[in-house]
Order: C-alpha cells, then structure tokens, then sequence
C-alpha cells in the first residue's frame, strides 16, 4: 500500500471506531447490478441480504443497517468509479458485491488497496480468492472452478468422450470451461472445441450451427440470468436437445425456469444449492423468503443470506466494531456457516468448502439427485494468507 493510501486507510479507521463508539449505523455498500442480464440475480442477493438481517431485528454486531446501494450494470469498464464511489464519497463501512467476475475483480483490488472489508455473494473470479486473496475478503459463493470441475468428474462418468463447450468470453466463462476441462480431460475425455461470444451478447445462431455440425458427444455450458434463458430456448429450437446432452454449472437453470418452461426440462447441472435439499435451516430459509418476497428463492438469495450470516458472525465477535479487523476475519474464518445449502466453513483463501449437487430439472424446481463432489474446495492457487 503507498503511504497516502495508508494514511487515509488509517484515517477510515479511526473514524469507523468513532461511529461505532458513538452507535452510529453500520453502513453497508451494496453494489450489484440493478440493469442488465443479471438484473434478477443482484434483486436476490438483495433479498437474501435483508431477509437475514430483517430476522436479527434490523442490527448486526449490535448496529443497525443501513444501506448504501449503486447499480453496478455488470460493466466492468465503470466497476473502479462506482466503489470508489462507495467508499471515498459515501464512507461505506463495508462492500457488498457483487455477480459479475470482472466487477469483482475491481471490487477486490479497492478493498485491498483501502482494507475495507468486501464480501463477495456471487461473482465466482477464480483470481479473488487466488492471487488477489486478502485478510479483509470473503466469498459467501463460489469459484467459477467448483461447479465446472465436479461438472467434468459427472460427464467423465457417464461416459462421453468429446465435447464442445461454449460460454460468455470473460472470466466466469473462461474459468468455468477451465475447472470442467481440468477434470473431464483428467478422467480421459477431450474438449474437442471451446466456442464463446463477447458477455452480454446473445447471438446464439452461428455457434449452435457450429454444433452441430462438430456432433460432440454432450456440450458443456456456462451462462446465466436473461442469457441463460435466451441460450436454453435457442438450444431447443435448434432440435440439439434431442441429440446432444447438454450440461452446464447450475446457474444455467437457477432462478430462471419459470422463463425456460419445458425446454429446460431435464437439463443436469452441478451447483451448491438445490430446491429439494429439505433441511431443516433450508426449508425455514424457504418458507421465510416466500413470505417476504412472494417469490422462490434460488441460489443468488442463499448466498446473499450467507453474505449477511458471514458479516453478522465477524461483527458480532467486533462487538460492532468494523475497525476490529483481525477480530472480524478470525471469527469467520473459525465459523461453520449455517447456511440453505448445508453448513459451510471457507478455506484458508476465503473460498467456500462445500459440497457440489447434481441436480435435474423438473417442472419449476432443481431437483436433487445426489452429492456430485463432497466437500470441494477451489484450490485458491495463488493465493499467500
Ligand atoms: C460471474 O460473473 O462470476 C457469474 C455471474 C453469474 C452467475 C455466476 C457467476
């Protein structure tokens, strides 16, 4: 860090110590997006977020919440300005954010510049809990390598040997095809071809003529929120769901099926949650979102929740005080999270150790077939804590 960025960072400190000494509210800054193909994604963290926050009575660490919110609009190109915005302008205690990977990534090298505590309830960069890992970052998600990786193991085991994979060309995309890869290749299979198309762009013709044209065994895919919806009727349309399976990481079909209806039928994805898991924290977590959404949650309201549950565990061992830095990270670092997904802890790096479930669609839901890769934890290669 230079010395004026220590300074300030100093400076930020003190005066958080003095809000707290004076019980002033925990301002929280949430930067999700609020436009774009992942509109639906940042309302449910949101969601998720106050649903846990709303159930402690409004406070965390004895504070009330109160929260400061940008619309990131999943552009990398305005991610710097818009945190910065959130901390030198408005003096957020702490970040919420956000979906995409490439936002995140900006989100994480602001955190560590200034120290601010970032908690990160979906964008799965590889790179955040990686080489730019930080005392101060969390994840309450994913890697993109988790679900691509045990999603590799899956289509190893069913017996395909070549397949083409096509995604969004960015982070989440590229990592995810990397994680899948790295294990299917491992257990003999080929990636033959990896196609992509410039995020958020949903021209799907071309490749999908591509496809079929190659007749891989299976495809494996990465895309979600409204380009998911695009790339699952496309697939469909084009009659490829009758001749080559298509499997994906679970975002493919989470929180999207009432848009997909029957052509999302039967697809197998791999992902950290599922809408069948019926433990008892799931089906409390459930039944409560529905009362205060009217809506089903899907794994972007777990992880918000979790993000929450996350912050709420290291304030509590603060005592409210955000300045309490090493107080906040070991109590997180120590937890078992009770999350909808099954308990959680995170890794040395801050990643999530989770399991990975294969599930199938069926009608509405993401039903659970079984535990894909118990336990898996991202590498975090490059990552010095
Ligand atoms: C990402 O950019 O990391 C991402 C976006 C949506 C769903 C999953 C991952």
């Amino acid at each position: 860090m230079k010395p004026t960025t220590l300074a300030l960072a100093a400076a930020l400190a003190a005066l958080a110590g003095a809000a707290h000494a004076q019980g002033a509210k925990l301002k929280v800054g949430l930067m999700l997006p609020a436009t774009g193909t992942y509109a639906a994604l940042g309302t449910a963290i949101e969601n998720g977020f106050r649903l846990y926050v709303d159930e402690q009575g409004g406070k965390l660490g004895g504070r009330e919440i109160e929260y400061v919110k940008v619309d990131d609009e999943s552009d990398p190109a305005k991610a710097t300005d818009n945190v910065n915005k959130l901390v030198k302008r408005d003096n957020v205690d702490v970040l919420v954010g956000t979906v995409h990977s490439g936002v995140a990534m900006a989100m994480a090298k602001v955190a560590k510049d200034t120290g601010t505590l970032l908690l990160v309830p979906n964008a799965g960069a590889d790179a955040v809990t990686g080489p730019m890992c930080a005392p101060n970052i969390f994840r309450s998600s994913f890697s993109n390598w988790q679900p691509g990786y045990a999603m590799g193991e899956v289509v190893a085991k069913k017996g395909h040997k070549n397949v083409v994979t096509i995604t969004w060309k960015y982070a989440a995309g590229d990592e995810s095809v990397r994680g899948f890869k790295e294990a299917f290749e491992k257990s003999g299979g080929k990636v033959v071809k990896e196609l992509s198309l410039p995020f958020p762009n949903v021209e799907f013709q071309a490749l999908l003529t591509e496809i079929a044209a190659s007749k891989p065994d299976a495809v494996y895919t990465f895309f979600a929120g409204g380009g998911a919806v695009k790339f699952v009727k496309d697939y469909a349309a084009a009659g490829l769901k009758k001749s080559i399976p298509l499997y994906a990481a679970g975002f493919l079909t989470d929180g999207t099926l009432e848009a997909q209806g029957a052509d999302a039928d039967g697809l197998l994805t791999t992902l950290h949650y599922a809408d069948s898991l019926g433990n008892p924290k799931d089906n409390a977590f459930r039944l409560a979102y529905a009362k205060a959404f009217k809506l089903q949650p899907d794994v972007y309201a777990v992880q918000g929740y979790d993000a929450a549950q996350m912050l709420g565990i290291g304030l509590a061992a603060a005592k409210g005080d955000v300045s309490k830095k090493a107080e906040i990270a070991a109590a997180i670092e120590k937890a078992k999270i009770d999350s909808p997904r099954g308990a959680f802890s995170v890794s040395k790096s801050h990643n999530p150790v989770q399991d990975i479930y294969l599930r199938q669609v069926s009608g509405k839901e993401n039903k659970l077939i079984s535990v894909a890769s118990k336990s898996l934890a991202d590498p975090g290669r490059g990552c010095k804590l």
